[in-house]
């Protein structure tokens, strides 16, 4: 039995992945000997209901100078971030002299809105090649792990923050209070947090096991963010969901009793019980429905393969790590994966070996079916891959049922 990382309480598992390799460890063929491989499984503190892994790789074997993933490769995201950014601005940014912190700031993307607008900022973000590509943008940038020892040095150097913002990253570390803590002293009284991470609440809506993955070392929920921030000066104040990463909840924070907590809020923490979150039994259900979608993705695959028709995998993403794995799908059933990134191109997809390579292989010739792993970019590439469906192919997808379209 596991201790709950936000308040100690029993972690009951409710689903076990088995043997898994890191979700962003795309390696070349003379690394196979030696990958790293650790158990994935997911379990739900039966006291706050947070989602967590129940075991975590070190941090250090996740973000380090070879980090494959970068913001702006998706155009849509980086427009979804340029909102964030503007938004965020008109509704808590003072006026005179701001401070803004980024926890995660990969390659700059948010961060380049303020410094277009001469606004102070600071990014720290852990992964060496992305934080250096901000830097070339000319975004500030601290390549470290930010948590309260961190957010010390930065509050005596830069003094505090009016506005700490962070996107897909809260979720990634473990040392969750450390973290807290640090916003804690890094914030001015008035100062905000935001940040936006998968939410618990459409991975279970839409079947999503595959948001499951070392990286996301939680699935947050309202609920269980609240908890959390119990022990620090913060609280929640306000909720929205987007549609990033496949359904993402963007958490406003700010110290205890600064603020009225918004109907939105209330609202939303209201739907959560509804929706049976705050239940064991949600759980265990989505079990059985991650274990059907399994069977139906592996017999689709095995379709094609019988009826003579070419499959491709479209994105190699590292949530299509957990699908892979778990299903049991190797070069066999799906012979190569495209994806625009070029540090993953000329690669093989953890665990299961399929090689990755660069989006003009889609095209010449396209296959008859490509299973699309970014399902959180469909439209994005669904227009831009228009010819693809009238060449006469298909796609199969598995979110949130599978299916061929
Ligand atoms: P994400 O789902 O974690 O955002 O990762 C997206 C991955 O998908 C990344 O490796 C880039 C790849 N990708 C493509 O190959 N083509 C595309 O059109 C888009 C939007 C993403
Ligand atoms: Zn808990």
């Amino acid at each position: 039995m596991k201790h709950c990382l936000i308040c100690s309480g029993c972690v009951e598992t409710f689903i076990d992945f088995g043997r898994m390799p890191l979700g962003n460890a795309f390696l070349t063929a003379e690394e196979f000997e030696t990958e790293y491989f650790f158990n994935l499984a997911a379990g739900v503190c039966e006291s706050c209901f947070a989602v967590q892994l129940t075991d975590q790789p070190k941090p250090e074997k996740m973000f380090h100078s070879r980090y494959p993933f970068f913001t702006g490769s998706s155009g849509r995201m980086s427009a979804h971030f340029e909102e964030m950014a503007r938004s965020v601005s008109a509704r808590f940014l003072p006026g005179s002299d701001p401070f803004v912190v980024e926890i995660g700031s990969n390659d700059g993307t948010l961060l380049d809105f303020f410094r277009a607008r001469n606004i102070r900022h600071l990014g720290v973000d852990p992964s060496s090649n992305v934080a250096e590509a901000a830097a070339r943008k000319g975004v500030q940038t601290l390549c470290a792990f930010f948590d309260e020892r961190e957010a010390g040095k930065i509050l005596s150097e830069h003094g505090s923050a009016d506005l700490i913002l962070a996107a897909n990253v809260i979720c990634h570390i473990a040392a969750l209070h450390s973290v807290l803590s640090g916003i804690d002293l890094l914030l001015t009284d008035a100062g905000v947090a935001v940040f936006e991470e998968p939410y618990m609440r459409d991975v279970l809506e839409k079947t999503a096991y595959d948001q499951i993955y070392d990286e996301h070392v939680f699935l947050f929920s309202l609920h269980a963010v609240q908890k959390a921030l119990g022990p620090h000066n913060l609280e929640l104040f306000d909720a929205q969901r987007e549609w990033t990463h496949g359904g993402s909840m963007r958490y406003f924070i700010g110290r205890k009793g600064a603020r009225p907590e918004s109907e939105e809020l209330l609202r939303l923490l209201a739907e959560e019980k509804l929706a049976g979150m705050t239940r064991m039994k949600t759980y265990e259900d989505f079990r059985g429905r991650c274990e059907k979608s399994r069977e139906g993705l592996v017999r689709a695959l095995e379709g094609f393969k019988k009826d003579g028709l070419s499959a491709a995998g479209y994105a190699a993403t590292s949530k299509s790590t957990t699908v892979l794995n778990y299903a049991g799908i190797g070069p066999d059933l799906l012979p190569y994966i495209c994806d625009t990134t070029p540090e993953k191109q000329g690669k093989f997809t953890p665990g299961v070996h399929i090689p990755v390579r660069p989006p003009e292989a889609f095209r010449s010739p396209y296959p008859d079916r490509a299973l699309l792993f970014a399902w959180n970019h469909a439209e994005e590439i669904m227009a831009k891959e228009k010819d693809f469906l009238l060449s006469g192919a298909k796609w199969l997808v598995y979110i949130p049922h599978v299916k061929t379209l």
